[in-house]
């Protein structure tokens, strides 16, 4: 039997947090993580992902508000009893144990069967190819190595709940693209919830069932990767996940399927009406740069919004071509042109027509 409570394994009710007792770093966090997804807590530096991922460890506590993990309110019980496993950067290795011993830290703890203690380091040296280092010390190996022990250790037990924060941040590209299946193909072999944190949004958007996404201590969105990137909820969100021409007007006429905008330089632009947006006020442009295609004339009848541009600076990038242009009274929109082969003929300095469609641009209220 489910109920809402089962889907529901973490619910942070009004969590905030101070660390000197006068400005919040977490201010007012509501989020219900369920059970089996794979949640990213996505933001910039200093945002508050990390504090919200200690709260939930328990290796801080929270200045008001309440997480309940499984039904239970968690705030005052201690990390170790809390069954999380947990991936932090830096997160030490015990420097005396060798690598299979870290590994086989937490089935000991738990008074597993040294056979099957043995099967199950073993498979999470394998899973981090890493099976020849068994038996070295944590001081002979580097640091990105010393990391996927970390990550083992902490799978190995197969938690409910698995913490990781920036946990491929010191590895290099190669491995940290396997990594991220890995933990993806673990994340579904295993059916763990698993609650991660990372400043790299494409690192967001390809692992995660959904991406809470943070800004000065407060979230902005929580939804699946699709939807941030479509009907993202604000200007922050537009700006931060993928990029974005945030062409800025004031908002000329508004109904709930649409609106029009007025740019600086005159031109008229139809939109979807984003939260918020009121008749007069400043607004800006969610517009993808592969939204935007390259039109016969200002009229074309297959776009509603139309704009004379100038071509600035033209990136080969081989499967697309990257334009930037200056229209709309913005020096730098960025088109994206895919390579279909007749794309030599364009240089900089040529006028062009920019074109798209009314639904795929909304307007967010941006300050004026
Ligand atoms: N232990 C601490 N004591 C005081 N301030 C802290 C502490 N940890 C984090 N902060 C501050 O809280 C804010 C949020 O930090 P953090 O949660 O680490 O953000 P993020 O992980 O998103 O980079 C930052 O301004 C940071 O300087
Ligand atoms: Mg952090």
């Amino acid at each position: 039997m489910t109920n809402s409570a089962d889907e529901d394994l973490i619910i942070f009710s009004n969590v905030k947090k101070s660390y000197d007792g006068e400005s919040y770093v977490v201010r007012g966090l509501n989020l219900n993580i369920r059970r089996g997804e794979f949640l990213t807590l996505l933001g910039p530096s200093g945002s508050g992902k990390t504090t919200t991922l200690m709260m939930l460890a328990g290796f801080e506590t929270p200045t008001s508000g309440q997480i309940v993990f499984e039904g239970r309110q968690i705030d005052s019980l201690p990390p170790h009893k809390r069954g999380i496993g947990v991936v932090f950067q830096n997160y030490a290795l015990f420097p005396h144990m060798s690598i299979a011993n870290n590994v086989a830290f937490p089935l000991r703890m738990r008074g597993l069967p040294r056979q099957e203690i043995e099967a199950r380091v073993l498979k999470a040296l394998d899973m981090i190819r890493m099976k020849d280092f068994a038996q070295r010390m944590p001081g002979q190996i580097s640091g990105g190595q010393q990391q996927r022990i970390a990550l083992a250790r902490a799978l190995v037990f197969e938690p409910k709940l698995v913490l990781m924060d920036e946990p491929l941040g010191a590895l290099d590209k190669q491995l940290r693209e396997h990594m991220q299946l890995e933990i993806r193909h673990l994340h579904a072999d295993l059916g763990i919830t698993v609650v991660y944190v990372t400043h790299d949004q494409s690192e967001a958007l390809t692992m995660s069932d959904r991406v809470g996404v943070f800004n000065d201590g407060v979230m902005q969105q929580v939804a699946t990767p699709a939807t941030l990137y479509e009907e993202p909820a604000n200007l922050f969100v537009a700006q931060f996940i993928g990029e974005n021409n945030a062409i800025t007007g004031v908002v000329r006429s508004l109904t709930p399927q649409r609106c029009t905008l007025e740019t600086a330089d005159g031109t008229l632009i139809h939109a979807l009406p984003g939260e918020a947006l009121v008749l007069g006020g400043a607004a800006a442009l969610a517009l993808r740069p592969e939204r935007l295609r390259l039109v016969g004339g200002v009229n074309d009848p297959e776009f509603e919004n139309t704009c004379p541009a100038t071509v600035q600076e033209l990136i080969y990038h081989g499967g697309h071509v990257r334009l930037r242009a200056k229209a709309c009274g913005h020096e730098d929109i960025l088109v994206n042109i895919p390579n279909t082969g007749n794309i030599s003929g364009m240089h900089k300095g040529d006028e062009i027509v920019l074109g798209w469609r009314c639904e795929d641009s909304r307007a967010l209220v941006a300050s004026s």
